[in-house]
């Protein structure tokens, strides 16, 4: 085993859970992907809706709005957003809050972020004054609030597990001489319960269970039941139930294969795809109620991004305009983002109707 390898903790030979394994690669403290690096934008690994458009973030904006009035314009309004990554999307959301005087009194923004390279730079993009960096909720004490995150649910680590003859066994990797190998081990009866509490996990020999995401979610969940609210996720995912490995590791903007992750240790990315149907039944579970689950291009549309764009062309070149409109393809087309891309929304309030869903 290579020192590069001992800096992440890993020893040779021991079989590691793979959320346990990319908990590491992907978050060790120093080394570890979004601890070393800034992986985002054209010269990165890969790019990310607020970072192609400023016209998402303004959409987003909007629908804050919207949010707001929906709850009959409270007096405090936070809104938190989880893994900021660079902090493009909160610094087009200041600047549009900022057309919007009323609204701008109410609201208080946090902002939840793992990786202390990503606070630096998030601190050095966006205005400090209006933004408070937190670790967890406990500051947030009164108010509805809105949590929303873009790629946010991707980014957690997920447990797999393989069912043979209705035994489960969880997917490990380790380090041999050979490099990265899968492993398996029995599963942890706890682990076993839960997934068989999800219809839409049933008949499956192959389970993502995205055990630490829920976690995550389950204190927001404490937050948005206690003071109303909501949550709000745009992520890579998908709706028909799926049988399969949905791990992707990408670097410079191309896939890699999982068992050459090793070769490239903290420089490349793993992702999955996420479950809406699973997040959907997950947030029913816990007595919250859920829009329908719409596709990025849908949400951005109903929103009115076509519009927007058709107003601010007019004051744009030839160029500008034609680089605007190539961006909104990457976001809409069904192909690209459009369709790959979903929104979730949960909720707890008497009001049912919000914008971007029907
Ligand atoms: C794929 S990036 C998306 C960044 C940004 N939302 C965007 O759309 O450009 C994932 C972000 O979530 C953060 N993150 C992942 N897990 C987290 C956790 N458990 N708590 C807080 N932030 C987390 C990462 O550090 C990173 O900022």
């Amino acid at each position: 085993m290579n020192n590069k390898l001992k800096n992440f903790g890993f020893t040779s030979n021991k079989k590691i859970p793979v959320d346990k394994f990319l908990e590491k690669v992907l978050y060790q403290p120093r080394v570890g992907y979004y601890n070393n690096r800034v992986p985002f934008g054209k010269d990165g690994d890969f790019v990310t809706s607020p970072i192609i458009s400023n016209l998402f973030s303004e959409i987003l904006a909007i629908w804050m709005i919207s949010t707001w009035e929906k709850f009959e314009r409270p007096k405090i309004f936070n809104l938190v957003e989880l893994g900021p990554g660079d902090g493009s999307l909160t610094k087009i959301l200041i600047q549009t809050f900022k057309k919007f005087p009323e609204f701008n009194k109410s609201v208080k923004i946090f902002l939840y972020e793992k990786s202390d390279l990503l606070i630096n730079i998030q601190k050095k993009k966006i205005e400090k004054e209006q933004i408070k960096w937190i670790k967890n909720y406990n500051s947030i004490k009164k108010g509805p609030v809105i949590f929303f995150g873009n790629e946010f649910f991707d980014a957690i680590p997920i447990k797999q597990f393989v069912v043979n003859n209705k035994k489960f066994f969880e997917k490990c990797y380790h380090f041999n001489k050979k490099g990265l190998r899968e492993t398996y081990k029995k599963a942890l009866p706890s682990d076993i319960s839960v997934i068989k509490s999800f219809d839409i996990l049933k008949n499956q020999n192959f389970v993502e269970y995205p055990k630490l995401g829920f976690h995550e979610l389950n204190k927001i969940i404490k937050k948005i039941s206690a003071l109303s609210g909501g949550i709000l996720l745009i992520d890579y995912g998908y709706l028909k139930p799926f049988n399969g490995n949905t791990l992707q590791t990408v670097m410079k903007n191309k896939k890699i294969q999982m068992n050459n992750l090793h070769n490239h240790i903290g420089k490349a990315d793993v992702t999955y795809l996420v479950n809406f149907n699973l997040l959907k039944e997950f947030f029913k579970k816990k007595n919250l109620k859920v829009k329908n689950i719409v596709t990025q291009k849908f949400f951005l549309e109903t929103m009115g991004i076509i519009e927007r764009a058709k107003i601010i062309e007019k004051k744009m070149n030839n160029q500008q305009r034609k680089n605007m409109f190539l961006t909104l393809k990457r976001l809409l087309h069904k192909d690209l983002m459009g369709e790959l891309f979903k929104v979730i929304f949960s909720y707890n309030s008497k009001k049912n109707s919000f914008l971007g869903f029907d």
